[in-house]
């Protein structure tokens, strides 16, 4: 799949946009996650999490258990985190470094290039039934410093499925300077296509938002659409209230807003060297865990970039009461479907791209 419909975007009749049955539809998001979440590349990790040889992280891809390790080679490598001998998830801890994997059920051990290091139940004969046996490695690929699985061995490579995207971000200058720091999460109530809708257009900062458009130059506020992605920014107007950043002086001046098929979000801000994403995880079809995790320099933030965090968080709490409010309305009989201005093109193109993944 590929969207690269940048002319014309404003001029469009906007037809394909979503019916709100694909916001409250159990049957839609079982669809979506083998269509959507199962096919797309999803970001599991940074590199400052595996930093030394037995580092390893666990995680879920579309309800896929995986877990990524740091072999005795230096190399990073993703696999299903599933024992091969009966099914028994493997590791069960969210992180940490061991040596070698044990499955707590018969106790076979794996190293942590995925190969079988001892079947201690098959002896003798058996033995050598089981001398192949592995875990099973899944796709994954690292650009930026940051970790990607997809569980589709068909999928195009990560830097040829975003278009010019990776250029760019590789283009800020202290990108590999920074670690990933800290992550939080939260329940919100509402399908998760309601959350990317919602960061896709900025008709509603000015209403919604008063500290970001007091933050932010809004006449120069730009949404452009790109190949499997889309970027949205500003620069800030100097001498406005925004935490204790002195903007005159700030590492970034302007805002760079990313989005990335399907439930990617990579946000810059204003001030320091900064990077965060967010990641719509559906729980179930009304239910949403949103996974932000933010980059910086040290794990000690600096008090510039904590009154970054909480401009940030500020946002996003305005943002998710107005998508709870919006799921209410979705179960509503009173209408089927929304409008959508010319400005909000960037939620026309993640509709359609919903609808091409799911045949529609
Ligand atoms: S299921 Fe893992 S060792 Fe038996
Ligand atoms: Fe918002």
């Amino acid at each position: 799949m590929a969207y690269n419909k940048v002319e014309n975007a404003t001029n469009r009749i906007y037809e394909r946009t979503l019916t709100y049955d694909k916001y409250t539809d159990p049957a839609v998001l079982e669809k979506e996650m083998d269509l959507i979440f199962s096919k797309s590349w999803q970001l599991v990790g940074h590199v400052s999490q595996l930093e030394k040889v037995g580092d390893f992280f666990t995680t879920e891809v579309a309800k896929e258990p995986i877990i990524v390790t740091r072999g005795n080679d230096e190399v990073i490598r993703a696999f299903y985190n599933v024992c091969p001998h009966r099914a028994t998830k493997l590791e069960k801890s969210e992180s940490g470094k061991k040596k070698i994997l044990q499955c707590s059920y018969h106790g076979w051990t794996f190293k942590l290039d995925g190969k079988l290091n001892k079947a201690p139940n098959f002896k003798g004969e058996d033995e050598a039934c089981v001398q192949d046996a592995c875990l099973r490695s899944v796709r994954m690929e690292i650009l930026e410093s940051l970790i990607f699985v997809n569980l589709d061995d068909e999928a195009k490579p990560l830097n040829e499925s975003y278009g010019d995207f990776f250029d760019r971000l590789g283009k800020f200058p202290f990108l590999n300077e920074l670690k990933r720091t800290n992550q939080k999460t939260r329940v919100i109530k509402a399908n998760w296509k309601a959350f990317i809708d919602n960061y896709l257009e900025c008709d509603h900062c000015h209403v919604a938002h008063p500290s970001f458009v007091s933050a932010l130059d809004m006449n120069d506020y730009q949404i452009i659409t790109c190949e499997n992605y889309s970027l949205q920014g500003s620069v800030v107007i100097p001498d406005k209230n925004y935490g204790t950043v002195d903007l005159n002086k700030a590492e970034m001046q302007g805002g760079s807003f990313f989005w990335l098929w399907p439930n990617l979000m990579v946000t810059i801000y204003p001030g320091p060297g900064n990077m965060a994403t967010i990641q719509m995880l559906p729980i179930d079809h009304e239910t949403t865990l949103a996974v932000y995790t933010y980059y910086f320099r040290d794990e000690n933030l600096t008090q510039e970039e904590k009154d970054l965090v909480t401009f940030a968080e500020q946002v996003r709490q305005e943002d998710v009461e107005l998508v709870e409010l919006e799921q209410i309305g979705f179960r509503s009989r009173a209408f089927n479907k929304g409008n959508y201005s010319s400005s909000e093109k960037a939620i026309v193109q993640f509709h359609e791209m919903v609808l091409e993944a799911l045949n529609e």
